[in-house]
């Protein structure tokens, strides 16, 4: 692989981040950039000031949608390490994502070491304050201008970095879910298990329609029947029930997710009793009336563990543990940001350091 090439910013102030960071507001000064065509492979790595992208109105994946995405964190510790979060399991996915709609796959330890460059330079937008974090948006499109249906022949595989805030700064707070029978989200043998722009945009309407009537988001079941429980909003599920805590076994509709795995990892360390199996909305129902349904929760790298308080289901209305969040909810939260932050031993080796070297003009 080429060595990267640098065209970095002169800083004239210090960086001044805002008391509230929101999410994907903000982004740093810098972003990496690498080029794909079928002569060269992938060249031209450069990080370089984020600007505007120029682009014919003809590029390929404005039109047909050939794009992956990833989102991940860097973290700093309060010892002033910077970590990040299993970007290997991330850089990997989006290389399993970029095989199911034709994109070139790029080289995971170079990417990996190309984000540390480019964190290393932009450090000083590393927010500080417990629960905030770097949010790391890497994402690959077709880039040349074809009208024709087929794969681009050109991509860019762009870093962009964004310091974003604690998703509860005012506490955990559970949500209110509509389950939608009404629209899905993915079909098994489509694009659901894949990070492509194309998912997102199936999934707005119902989300817009759900907060219109008052929830926070949708639970989707599966695009067949509409009877097994896949995701909720852009999260994975895990429905803890009174002897088995259990999520959604991967069927190809279902976005594999990082946090998903680390649950899982988590609770098979506490020897509890993780079950990936198929769990259909009527079975949520029933334990839920027989008083044997103790939490639902999703898992994703924005909010890491999300209690849901309230759940509707046609004309079924369930409040989940009196709409407070369960205590596993909140154990597994802790246990995750803790080892984000540094407070708790890595046992798993997830996380991954981030040397800082000196830069100048920053
Ligand atoms: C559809 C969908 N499901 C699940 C997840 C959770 O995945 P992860 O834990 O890797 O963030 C995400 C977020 O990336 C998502 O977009």
């Amino acid at each position: 692989m080429e060595t990267i090439q640098y065209n970095i910013k002169e800083r004239t102030s210090k960086v001044v981040l805002p008391e509230s960071l929101g999410f994907g507001k903000i982004f740093t000064d810098h972003m990496f950039e690498m080029d794909y065509n079928e002569k060269n492979g992938w060249h031209n790595p450069s990080i370089r000031p984020v600007e505007d992208l120029w682009m014919h109105p003809a590029t390929m994946f404005i039109h047909y949608g050939q794009a992956v995405f990833e989102g991940l964190k860097a973290f700093k510790q309060k010892s002033g390490d910077i970590v990040l979060f299993r970007a290997d399991k991330h850089f990997e996915r989006l290389n399993n994502s970029s095989r199911r709609v034709c994109i070139p796959e790029i080289d995971v330890d170079f990417a990996i070491e190309a984000l540390k460059e480019l964190i290393n330079i932009d450090k000083n937008w590393i927010p500080t304050k417990h629960g905030d974090s770097l949010y790391i948006r890497p994402f690959i499109y077709g880039s040349d201008p074809f009208l024709g249906v087929k794969p681009a022949k050109e991509y860019k595989f762009i870093i962009l970095l964004s310091p974003v805030g604690a998703y509860y700064p005012e506490g955990f707070k559970p949500v209110k879910i509509l389950v939608t029978d009404e629209y899905v989200r993915a079909v098994r043998k489509g694009l659901g298990e894949c990070k492509t722009p194309a998912n997102y945009a199936a999934s707005l309407l119902a989300g817009q329609e759900a907060v219109k009537r008052g929830f926070t988001q949708v639970l989707w079941l599966d695009g067949v029947e509409q009877k097994y429980i896949e995701e909720v909003g852009t999260m994975n599920i895990f429905i803890n029930l009174k002897d088995e805590i259990v999520t959604p076994k991967l069927n190809g509709s279902i976005l594999p997710g990082i946090t998903r795995r680390s649950v899982i990892e988590i609770l098979k360390e506490w020897k509890m009793n993780i079950v990936e199996r198929d769990i259909t909305i009527n079975e949520l129902v029933d334990t839920y009336e027989k008083g044997n349904l103790v939490s639902v929760f999703g898992t994703g790298t924005a909010a890491i563990i999300s209690s849901v308080g309230w759940l509707t289901f046609k004309n079924k209305q369930m409040i989940l543990n009196d709409g407070k969040p369960g205590e596993l909810d909140v154990k597994l939260f802790n246990e995750i940001t803790s080892i984000h932050y540094g407070l708790k031993k890595d046992k798993h080796n997830w996380i991954i350091p981030v040397e800082q070297k000196e830069i100048v003009n920053l």
